[in-house]
Formats: C-alpha cells, structure tokens, sequence
C-alpha cells in the first residue's frame, strides 16, 4: 500500500506508548519511503537510525516540515474524520436536510419524525454535524498536502451496504449503523462528581440494553418504519449513538493534542477539538428527551428498553436529564479540588483506545481485513507520537 510522505512503521501489538525510548524503537524500525526522503531534499533507501533522526532535525528549518509525530496524528485524525463524516452522512440521508451543503440522499419521513421526538431541531443538526465532519476531514487532509505529507484515502474500504429504507443513497460505507452496540457510560461519566475513567473508574450505562447485542440506529428497510414502538426505539438509539461519537472526539483531540510538536498543529486540533465538544454538548441535551420505549427488533429479536431517565431507580444526581453540562470531578490528582473538565484526557494509547472503541460500536461490522490492519497501522503510529521541543 503507498503511503509516501510518512515512513512505514512496522507496528509491533506491545509497544504503543508514547515514552522517548519507545520513540526511539520507532526510528529503527522505519524503513524511509523515497518520496519521503525526497521531501527533505535527500534521496536514499534504507538508514540506519541515527543518520535518519540527523535528517529528521536538519528539516526543521524547512517550511513544509512537520514532525513526523505530528503527521501520524494528522492521519490518524482525518481516518477518524472521513469515518465520522461516513455515519453522519448516513444519518443525513434520512433524518437530516439534504441540501447543496450536504447533499445526498432524500430523507425518510416516518424516521426524521420519530428522531424528532427527541428535538424538532434534529434535522438542523444532523445537518450540520454532517457539514462539520465533512469539513474537519478536507481541512486536515489538504493541510497534510499542503506539508507534502500523504492525505488519507478510505474510497478502497467503502464495501459496506446501504440501508434499503426510502431516502437512502445506495452507494457503498465506510460505517454500519444497522448493528450497533452503544456504549451510553458518557451520561453517567459526565453527571460523576467522583470519578473519572483516566483513575481507572467504570461508569455504569444509562441504557444497559443498549450496550448489549445488536440494534439499527436506521431503518434497514422501509418494514422497519412501520411498528411505532420499534421505530422510535430506533430514533432513540440514532439520538444516543450521536452522543456516543461526539463524546469521542471530545476526549481524542485534546489527547492526541498533548503530543503535537508544531504549534499550528496544536492550533488545529485546539479549534477542531473544541467543535467536537460543541456536537457532543448538543448531543447530551437531546438524548435526555428520548421517550421512554421498550421494542424488539422483529428480525433480530433483540430488545431495548429506553426508560424514563429521570424516575426511579433512575433520576436523581446521575441521571437527571437536564444536566448536560460537566459536573465537577476528579481531575489529574485528587489531592486537587473537583473540577469540571473534558474526560478522559490521558494521551497515552488515545488513538488505538479510540479505535478500539468505534469498532466495538459495531461501526465495522462487515469491514475487511485490509481496513482494520490500515486503520490499526495509523493508530499505532498516532500513539507513538512523542511531543518534541
Ligand atoms: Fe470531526
Ligand atoms: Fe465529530
């Protein structure tokens, strides 16, 4: 697979940890690509490790150079957001607006109806989430270009298959929304006033038979708009899943941030990251008016229960629906006093955490073999990013 601008790594299972030695085993393991040796006005095959970190700092001086770490952040960010864009796009079609902005698609009335349970906003913002991810995933790219680093390319893994629901593009995805298993732990994680998962706490789920089995945050085909119950059981996991991935993003940039070397490229992930935060707020608030519903899934035979968050045994300081902002938590020390904040933020292992998390959303699901050792190579290489001076 070319991938020029960024030497190949050959990334070992053990060794993601952004410490200067592991650093160190990085560069002897890097086998140079030519184009990338060009870029720093050098042409050669394979170095050994000292005459390429030589290179490495004699490039600083030149105006496309970017630390490597930084370009494997970059990659790692713009597959995450060409993902991000897939799903949203997804949701687009069929409970958004589809327009010059966002086109694609022609909408599912009955869904967008029932997603619109949850806020008559919704299709605004599943709109403009789309629009950003889009954005977020051009701009990073173009900017990898711009530093004669290679852009990420996911058109070879687009395999997956459509929904068969009315208003759905049928083209090929990158992401499956029709298996979903949705992690809900970030509505308890940002209600704790005494934990946080960088301390190694485990928040429960708000809607624990969410987290298990299977279940379509879209219609798969036009039968699955015709039970209410189910189709609302449906929108309500659309309307907790949006969550669940801007909850990512919010903890992914300000981890991998920790480890950016050229302070444009903090730039970026500050003022990207910060959107992030921006979705998954908004996301927060509109998951706490899902209606309470319990459904099976008449194919799959799956349930799901929605209850109502804010009755017993529910409720209460934890649940409580209309707390979407931070509470006040632990944070780096507990010897500190609580403090509202963005969690977890620990960067070491962020970029194969953050995989390892969509792929356990069922996001995957049907993907090859090729996409997940690719997606694996990237995240590898983003954590082993070390901050330099
Ligand atoms: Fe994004
Ligand atoms: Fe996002």
């Amino acid at each position: 697979m070319a991938r020029e601008g960024l030497p190949i790594v050959v990334p070992p299972e053990t060794t993601d940890q952004p410490t200067e030695n592991n650093s160190r085993s990085l560069f002897k393991r890097i086998r140079p690509r030519r184009s990338f040796l060009k870029g720093l006005g050098v042409v050669g095959a394979a170095l050994s490790v000292e005459p390429l970190l030589n290179i490495h700092a004699e490039a600083k001086g030149h105006p496309h150079f970017l630390p490597i770490g930084d370009v494997a952040i970059l990659r790692f960010l713009a597959a995450a957001e060409i993902l991000e864009t897939d799903l949203w796009q997804q949701y687009n079609e069929l409970a958004g607006i589809q327009d010059s902005e966002v086109p694609g698609g022609s909408g599912n009335e009955a869904y967008a109806e029932a997603v619109e349970q949850l806020d008559e906003d919704m299709n605004q913002y599943i709109h403009d989430n789309t629009e950003d991810e889009l954005t977020h995933e051009q701009f990073i790219n173009a900017y990898l270009v711009s530093k004669r680093a290679e852009p990420v390319d996911l058109d070879r893994f687009r395999t997956l298959p459509s929904s068969k629901a009315s208003g759905a593009q049928q083209i090929g995805r990158l992401t499956n929304l029709m298996q979903l298993t949705v992690d809900t732990t970030w509505y308890t994680r940002y209600r704790s006033r005494t934990q946080n998962p960088d301390f190694g706490d485990a928040l429960p789920q708000a809607i624990p038979t969410l987290a298990v089995g299977q279940h379509p945050a879209i219609p798969r085909t036009d039968d699955d708009v015709q039970s209410g119950d189910f189709l609302q059981a449906i929108a309500n996991t659309a309307g907790f899943h949006f969550a669940t991935i801007e909850q990512g993003g919010t903890s992914l940039y300000p981890q991998l941030a920790q480890r950016a070397s050229h302070p444009e490229v903090l730039r970026i992930l500050l003022a990207i990251g910060g959107t992030e935060i921006m979705h998954f707020q908004t996301w927060s608030d509109k998951a706490g008016n899902a209606p309470p519903v319990s459904a099976t899934d008449p194919v799959t035979g799956v349930s799901v229960t929605f209850p109502d968050l804010n009755s017993p045994p529910l409720g209460g300081e934890d649940f409580q629906t209309n707390l979407i902002m931070p509470e006040p938590t632990i944070f780096l020390n507990k010897k500190f006093p609580a403090c509202s904040v963005i969690r977890p933020t620990k960067t070491r292992g962020a970029a194969k955490a953050a995989l390892n998390f969509l792929t356990a959303d069922g996001l995957f699901i049907g993907q090859s073999k090729e996409f997940f050792k690719f997606m694996h190579t990237l995240a590898v290489e983003a954590d082993l990013a070390v901050r330099e001076s």
